[in-house]
């Protein structure tokens, strides 16, 4: 197969655009990367915690490409009270993202304890809205950027059991184990893959801060597991890039880089070459477009233009922007066996 026209665009339930001149770069190239939906995170400075901020921000991002159906969610913290889930829900806001504190970037304002939360997870349970977990432990301890998955994955399954029918998905799984729990709870809990994480393992980001983000890239054999899941058809595992654009100077600064790879301007593209380069081309479709569709019962605007993806060589470019604000994207310089052409209809 060398050409997919999709039935419709590729929906990205991870995306970061930032705010002010960050996602006046970063929003046009949504589009560009075959996608229509992009489930938006709540990570800026300050956070967005408030249904006012996060309906602001909506229409800030319209402002810029009104093409792209916009899902918004909430940064947990004490703000996010059982009443402003309510409130949230009637604003059409579809989750509440939960960052553990310091485990990433901006993440200082996040969670330390999920106990005092209970009553928020009861409302969204209540309001079938969708928990998004960054399902990692601070390195505190026993515990280090390797492992912190891992030792999180308890307490995935202790919030599953506690809350059902709480829908909640594991961001950015990036090793086996992760894969296994999600596959070990019941239909309720999801999880996104990355691109990045797709081809990327420890030593691809040991001394590249571009591949450096987190969750770090584990061992090969849990990339491996990470291209099973994706592949199999299994609609538990679904398209969440996690693009994250961070301004050149902060990915150069050596000690201290920001932890984000940036991947929106290809985001199809740099899928589809994995899924082709393991025999699984036909699996890419569901992967991309449906099953994130399907378990967040999402409402869109009908789409505005067409993808196709075709085997046809793309050079990825060396940075997106100009000045020490510019972006470079991953993998850049580098050539993709697979281009995403997008049409307006
Ligand atoms: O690498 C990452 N970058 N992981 C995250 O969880 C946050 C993100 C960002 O906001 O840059
Ligand atoms: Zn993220």
């Amino acid at each position: 197969m060398t050409s997919i026209k999709l039935s419709r665009p590729v929906a990205d339930f991870h995306v970061h655009v930032r705010d002010g001149k960050m996602m006046e770069l970063v929003v046009p190239t949504i589009k560009q990367g075959g996608v229509s939906v992009a489930y938006i995170m709540p990570n800026l400075v300050p956070p967005v915690t408030s249904v006012s901020d996060a309906v602001a921000y909506r229409s800030r991002l319209q402002a810029v490409d009104s093409s792209i159906t916009y899902l918004m969610t909430l940064y947990l913290s004490p703000k996010i009270t059982p009443e402003v889930i309510h409130e949230a829900k009637k604003a059409g806001i579809t989750g509440v993202k939960c960052y553990p504190a310091g485990v990433t970037t901006n993440s200082d304002y996040g969670v330390a304890s999920y106990v005092p939360y209970y009553p928020t997870f009861a409302a969204m349970e209540e309001e079938d809205m969708v928990l998004n977990l960054h399902g990692e432990c601070p390195s505190i301890g026993h515990i280090h950027v390797l492992n912190a998955e891992e030792e999180f994955l308890p307490t995935l399954k202790d919030l599953h059991t506690r809350f059902p029918k709480l829908r909640i998905v594991l961001e950015h799984c990036t090793s086996a184990a992760a894969v296994q729990a999600v596959l070990e709870c019941g239909p309720t809990v999801s999880a996104t893959i990355t691109a990045h994480h797709l081809f990327l393992t420890i030593d691809n980001w040991a001394g590249n801060s571009f591949n450096f983000c987190k969750p770090v890239a584990k061992f090969p054999d849990d990339r491996a597991a990470l291209i099973k899941a994706a592949t199999s058809g299994n609609p538990k595992f679904f398209f969440g890039s996690d693009s994250a654009p961070h301004p050149i100077v902060n990915k150069e600064k050596g000690k201290g880089a920001s932890a984000g790879v940036f991947t929106q301007t290809l985001a199809a593209a740099y899928v589809a070459q994995v899924f082709d380069s393991v025999g699984a081309i036909d699996k890419v479709e569901g992967f991309l477009c449906e099953f994130g569709r399907d378990f967040y019962k999402i409402e869109e605007m009908a789409p505005s233009f067409s993808v196709t993806l075709t085997k046809t060589d793309t050079v990825v470019p060396n940075l997106l922007g100009e000045g020490p604000g510019a972006v470079v994207p991953f993998m850049a310089g580098e050539t993709l066996g697979w281009t995403v052409k997008t049409e307006d209809l």
